[in-house]
């Protein structure tokens, strides 16, 4: 497939494009998107049959549901059974990084939601995305543009990496701004359900709403045979080629030892800006101060990416605090690592 690539660099110029990528959404093909978050690969969330392209073009196992993408909050009336604690979601949160899942309408087919009777909603804030959804006028499933179990691309030129060949077009539309993918919560009668974290912070989230859970597998390793709240959490993600290490323990005893496996084992690090000099500059590969996990955020998926070329068959980080945003950070990291953590 001839995939069409893109740039819009003025956001309040891309009219041709966007008509061009709703077309072809609204016929059935493939269009990847800028948001916010990650980029996304998307398909007219109405047609089981763009469901089933989707899946393949990502190679993702067609029991993982996709997030429908809708242009304003209240949208979600047509798709899901809103609740009181839904409106409070949106008015705090939305457009946003923020999905949540509800009871599915008729109108969802199953292949979207991977046979589930729930849907996951999200309404993105990147005003691309909100431009390309209200031009397509229904909802668009999008998951991250990633190949299955990579890292979520976060500029075009990963997506190229990934995607090219596999779908119709390609928007550039330049780096994203949060870069981990969006919080999902579950909403259960007036609770919540944290499924995975993201830049809505639990600490917000329970600003919200007063009963939020974090489901289990956020921070731990599911036990076999143990049944997910969300089917995407048994599948390995983010993940390098090169066998990915977290380290436990004193900042300073995790610094010497990253040290030690370069010069020793010819070993890559992602380390923090205030740590580089000390480093192997060719070896290391840093994701921001050690304070500002927002930068952290934004540079994860394109450092573990990064760090997959260096070609070194190890790659160590510090295991991140789990507070704050550092839970979203947490909870990818030890994913990537399939929950590999070495005390040092
Ligand atoms: O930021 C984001 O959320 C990005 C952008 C493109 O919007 N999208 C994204 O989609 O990360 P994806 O498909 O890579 O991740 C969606 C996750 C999967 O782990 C899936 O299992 C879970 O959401 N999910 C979707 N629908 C669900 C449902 N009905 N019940 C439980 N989990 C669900
Ligand atoms: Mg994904």
């Amino acid at each position: 497939m001839d995939t069409r690539i893109e740039r819009i660099t003025d956001t309040t110029e891309y009219g041709e494009t966007l008509d061009a990528a709703a077309r072809i959404i609204l016929s059935g093909g493939l269009v990847v998107f800028p948001t916010e978050t990650v980029y996304g690969l998307g398909g007219n969330g109405l047609l089981s049959d763009a469901a089933r392209k989707i899946y393949s073009a990502k190679g993702r196992p067609s029991d993982n549901p996709l997030i429908i993408h809708i242009a304003e909050p209240r949208d979600a009336e047509n798709y899901a059974s809103t609740s009181e604690v839904y409106y409070r979601l949106a008015d705090a949160f939305m457009p946003g990084p923020l999905t949540v899942i509800m009871k599915k309408r008729d109108c969802i087919p199953m292949s979207v939601t991977g046979g589930l009777d729930t849907v996951a909603v999200r309404c993105p804030s990147h005003p691309i995305a909100h431009a390309l959804i209200e031009k397509c006028g229904v909802p668009i499933a999008a998951p991250s543009a990633n190949i299955s179990g990579r890292p979520s691309p976060t500029s075009a030129e990963y997506v190229v990496e990934d995607m090219n060949g596999r779908v119709d077009m390609i928007i550039d539309g330049g780096e994203c701004e949060i870069g981990l993918e969006s919080t999902i919560v579950k909403i259960d009668g007036n609770s919540l359900t944290l499924l995975r974290p993201g830049a809505i912070t639990y600490d917000a989230l329970c600003c919200v709403c007063e009963n939020v859970k974090i489901a289990p597998a956020v921070l731990n390793k599911l036990a076999e045979n143990e049944k997910p709240l969300s089917p995407g959490m048994k599948y390995r993600h983010y993940a390098p080629s090169s066998d990915f290490v977290l380290l436990d323990g004193e900042k300073r005893d995790a610094l010497e030892f990253m040290k030690k496996e370069q010069i020793e084992n010819n070993c890559a690090v992602l380390c923090y800006d205030e740590e580089f000099e000390y480093l192997n500059a060719s070896l290391s590969i840093s994701i921001g101060k050690e304070n500002d996990l927002s930068t952290q955020a934004k540079r994860l998926f394109t450092a573990l990416r990064e760090a997959d070329k260096l070609g070194a068959n190890k790659i160590y980080a510090h295991l991140p605090t789990p507070t704050g945003l550092g839970l979203a950070l947490y909870n990818r990291m030890i994913r990537a690592a399939a929950h590999t953590i070495m005390k040092v």
